[in-house]
């Protein structure tokens, strides 16, 4: 995975909408304003089912599109230290393109005091703003975090992994298309293991388009909140192919 490493990046601006975190250069909030902790348990860990395809196992991959404030990692952590039945090691990697400073990762994570533990250790080794990857052991080196600083696509192409599971987190579709378009999720199909999930807050038709495309099937579920649905997939590109068939011989 070769990368450029001494290229600074141009770091998030740390706004608010209302109290939510916010992106003036997306437009965006970073999470629901309804619950940042209850939408990554519910879009990302519930929509994996995690914790339970972790369990019993050696270990287990994970990557996420846009680490943000680091919410769904930390949730993701937590729920992992929390389960006896957890895998041996978790292999967390994450792609991000505006990273916060350390100093903006406390203010934010002082919101979610059960998560101080967890936050202090990550920002114990929080790495220099540059573009590369960085790679973080942390728990004891049972939970191995590689951020990709960088622009997801050209990061994801570059990645040599086999995932388990994947969250898509990179604002709405509508407000950053760079993150959903489908060349980019396309870089997916190579990434995933057999039977691999997938989720995501948006259930958008062209992201369920895109990602079937990459292989995996859709399912809606209810979505967080005041959110009528988001999407939980599945790798299994025969199945994907046959539906995008069905779909194109319906009209
Ligand atoms: C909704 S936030 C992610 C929240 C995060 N998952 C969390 O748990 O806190 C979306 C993130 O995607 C990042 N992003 C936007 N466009 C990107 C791109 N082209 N490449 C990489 N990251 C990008 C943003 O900087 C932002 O941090």
């Amino acid at each position: 995975m070769p990368y450029p490493s001494s290229e600074a990046l141009t770091a998030a601006t740390l706004s608010f909408q209302d109290s939510t975190p916010y992106a003036e250069q997306f437009g965006d909030v970073y999470h629901s304003n309804e619950g940042g902790l209850a939408q990554a348990r519910h879009v990302f860990l519930s929509g994996n089912d995690l914790p339970g395809r972790w369990q019993g196992r050696a270990e287990f991959s994970m990557l996420e599109t846009g680490f943000g404030l680091g919410l769904n990692f930390l949730a993701t952590w937590q729920a992992w230290r929390a389960d006896p039945l957890r895998c041996r090691r978790l292999h967390y990697t994450s792609i991000e393109k505006y990273p916060f400073h350390a100093a903006d990762l406390a203010q934010l994570h002082a919101r979610w005091p059960e998560l101080d533990a967890f936050s202090v250790q990550l920002r114990a080794q929080w790495p220099a703003l540059t573009a590369g990857a960085h790679r973080l052991l942390l728990d004891e080196g049972q939970v191995e975090l590689t951020l990709v600083l960088g622009d997801v696509a050209d990061c994801l192409p570059r990645l040599d992994l086999r995932c388990a599971a994947f969250y898509l987190d990179g604002f709405a579709p509508a407000k950053n298309p760079g993150m959903w378009a489908p060349p980019v999720l396309s870089h997916l199909h190579k990434l995933a293991l057999p039977g691999a999930t997938l989720a995501t807050f948006s259930a958008a038709g062209p992201v369920r388009q895109a990602l079937r495309q990459a292989g995996f099937v859709c399912k809606r579920r209810p979505g967080f909140g005041s959110k009528w649905h988001m999407l939980a997939a599945r790798f299994s590109p025969e199945e994907a192919l046959a539906q995008s068939l069905r779909s194109v011989t319906n009209g």
